[in-house]
């Protein structure tokens, strides 16, 4: 099985970034622990800070994965566009957030790609990438 790992903004600094939120584990160091975890699963990561890059990421990404984990950071609750290209790809996408987004500023219960995702995963911290890649096993 193939999955695509897909950071947006603001979280390549995971790890430095509001560690009370997100953490103290930078997202390099976890993503090889996530690889000696699911030896028998092919996973790619990648992060962009930008809108238009995600979208093409998502359309280049069709057909040559069987899931992607999207944690589209703060565009999940600004980009029609983001929704858009996941709703174009016939790829399944499961979103996740590290934070619980409904415990936080009320700006982040608005989520305009949860409709158009497989399913959610938010608040485990992390562990919510992990969680999202066992969701495509069985
Ligand atoms: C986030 C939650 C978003 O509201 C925020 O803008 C992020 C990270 C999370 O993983 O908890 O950048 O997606």
């Amino acid at each position: 099985m193939r999955l695509k790992i897909i950071n947006g903004p603001n979280l390549h600094n995971i790890g430095k970034r509001e560690p009370h939120i997100y953490g103290n584990i930078s997202f390099n160091d976890y993503s090889n622990s996530l690889k000696t975890i699911f030896t028998d699963i092919d996973l790619s990561f990648v992060n962009s800070n930008s809108e238009s890059e995600i979208v093409s990421i998502l359309h280049d990404s069709d057909n040559l994965f069987d899931g992607i984990v999207l944690n589209a950071g703060a565009y999940s609750h600004t980009s029609v566009a983001i929704r858009d290209a996941v709703s174009a790809i016939s790829v399944p996408v499961v979103m996740l957030h590290i934070s619980n987004v409904y415990a936080r500023e009320s700006f982040r219960n608005n989520n305009l790609i949860a409709s158009v995702c497989r399913g959610v995963i938010t608040g485990f911290g992390i562990k919510s990438y992990k969680i999202a890649i066992q969701s495509f096993i069985d």
